[in-house]
């Protein structure tokens, strides 16, 4: 990082989860950001599961530092259902990863998080699980949102297709009225890191060999907490790997050149057969003003080059020849002619 780089600092309000793991190892990792703390909403497991492995992760990177606090363990009308059964039910794949013994996550994520908005300048909101703690916050202090430097959401699906309907994906159909809320009252522009975009982003067999590699054992790690995942995605999909959407979303806030976008009005369904969907006015037909940035294209080799540097300390010239053999043909958003290679 060169040093007129200025540290963005960040909230992540999360379900760990295991991508929003991955999502937290690459912050972590990241010189670029100062996670100034984490919260926990029910989602992928309940808030309280969640805070824990929070927890596991803050250890494994030496940052119990870092507080964590359980939020909310209901979305704030319906009925609560997990996706324990894509995560496992420890929500880490059921790796058996053992609790955190030298702390314990606090209570009261709402009031930490507009209590951090009111207090620090320049503090950026990573959402990665549904928004029920972010609508509370929201309703409680809507002051303290105006002074966010920026918001980036994982969720939604523009012109995707959804992952827990045909048009929903589970952050916004998990609590669809906190999503909602947010997107009807937030003050600032919504980064909506929907399905179109985090579809593209798969952790894939070869790439889990190739962090195994050169790093074992964060390659051990992985798999643990990957293979539920894995077995998963190809029952469900056929998909070998795994989808990882929250760490695009991390990636984004790093390096907004990383996806691209448009402007629009976004609102999301309440009620009926299209619960939780995202509905993009792509034509400004209800003509009102854009309250999102729906981002509709990324570049999943950048995006590895970063994850794999961050998390597995992979390095040019070897990772850029890795990915060339493993992604042939794409176009690298960086050069391909790494020193001691030359062009072809
Ligand atoms: O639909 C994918 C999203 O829902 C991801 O954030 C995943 O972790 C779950 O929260
Ligand atoms: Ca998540």
């Amino acid at each position: 990082m060169n040093a007129e780089m200025k540290r963005k600092n960040v909230l992540i309000d999360c379900d760990p989860g295991i991508d929003d793991c991955l999502a937290l190892m690459l912050a972590l990792q990241s010189p670029e950001l100062n996670v100034l703390g984490i919260t926990t909403v029910c989602g992928n497991v309940p808030a309280s599961q969640g805070a824990k492995n929070a927890l596991k992760v803050l250890k494994r990177y030496g940052r119990l530092d870092i507080p964590v606090y359980t939020g909310e363990e209901h979305p704030l009308k319906r009925e609560y259902i997990s996706a324990q059964d894509t995560h496992g039910e420890d929500g880490l794949g059921d790796s058996g990863i053992p609790d955190v013994a030298e702390t314990v996550p606090m209570q009261g994520a709402v009031d930490f998080l507009n209590q951090t908005l009111k207090d620090r300048e320049d503090v950026s909101v990573i959402a990665l699980g549904p928004l029920t703690n972010i609508a509370l916050a929201l309703e409680k202090k809507p002051e303290a949102w105006k002074r966010t430097q920026a918001f980036v959401s994982m969720g939604g699906s523009f012109k995707s297709f959804g992952n827990c309907s045909p048009v929903a994906e589970y952050n916004y159909w998990c609590d669809p009225d906190a999503a909602a809320y947010v997107y009807r009252n937030l003050p600032v522009k919504i980064h909506m890191v929907g399905l179109d975009v985090t579809r593209r982003i798969v952790l894939r067999p070869d790439l889990l060999e190739y962090i195994s590699q050169i790093s074992p054992q964060e390659g051990e790690f992985l798999r643990k907490i990957t293979r539920f995942y894995f077995d998963f995605h190809w029952v469900q999909e056929e998909v070998l790997g795994c989808v990882i959407n929250d760490p695009l979303a991390v990636a984004y806030l790093i390096d907004p050149s990383l996806c691209s976008g448009i402007d629009l009005y976004t609102d999301i369904v309440t009620e009926g057969i299209a619960l939780g969907q995202s509905v993009c006015d792509e034509k400004g037909i209800w003509k009102k003003k854009p309250n999102s940035h729906v981002l509709t294209q990324t570049d999943p080799v950048r995006f590895m080059h970063l994850f794999l540097e961050r998390t597995a300390g992979a390095r040019d010239p070897q990772l850029s020849r890795v990915l060339g053999q493993l992604y042939p043909g794409e176009r690298f958003g960086f050069s391909l002619f790494a020193e001691g290679r030359e062009a072809e």
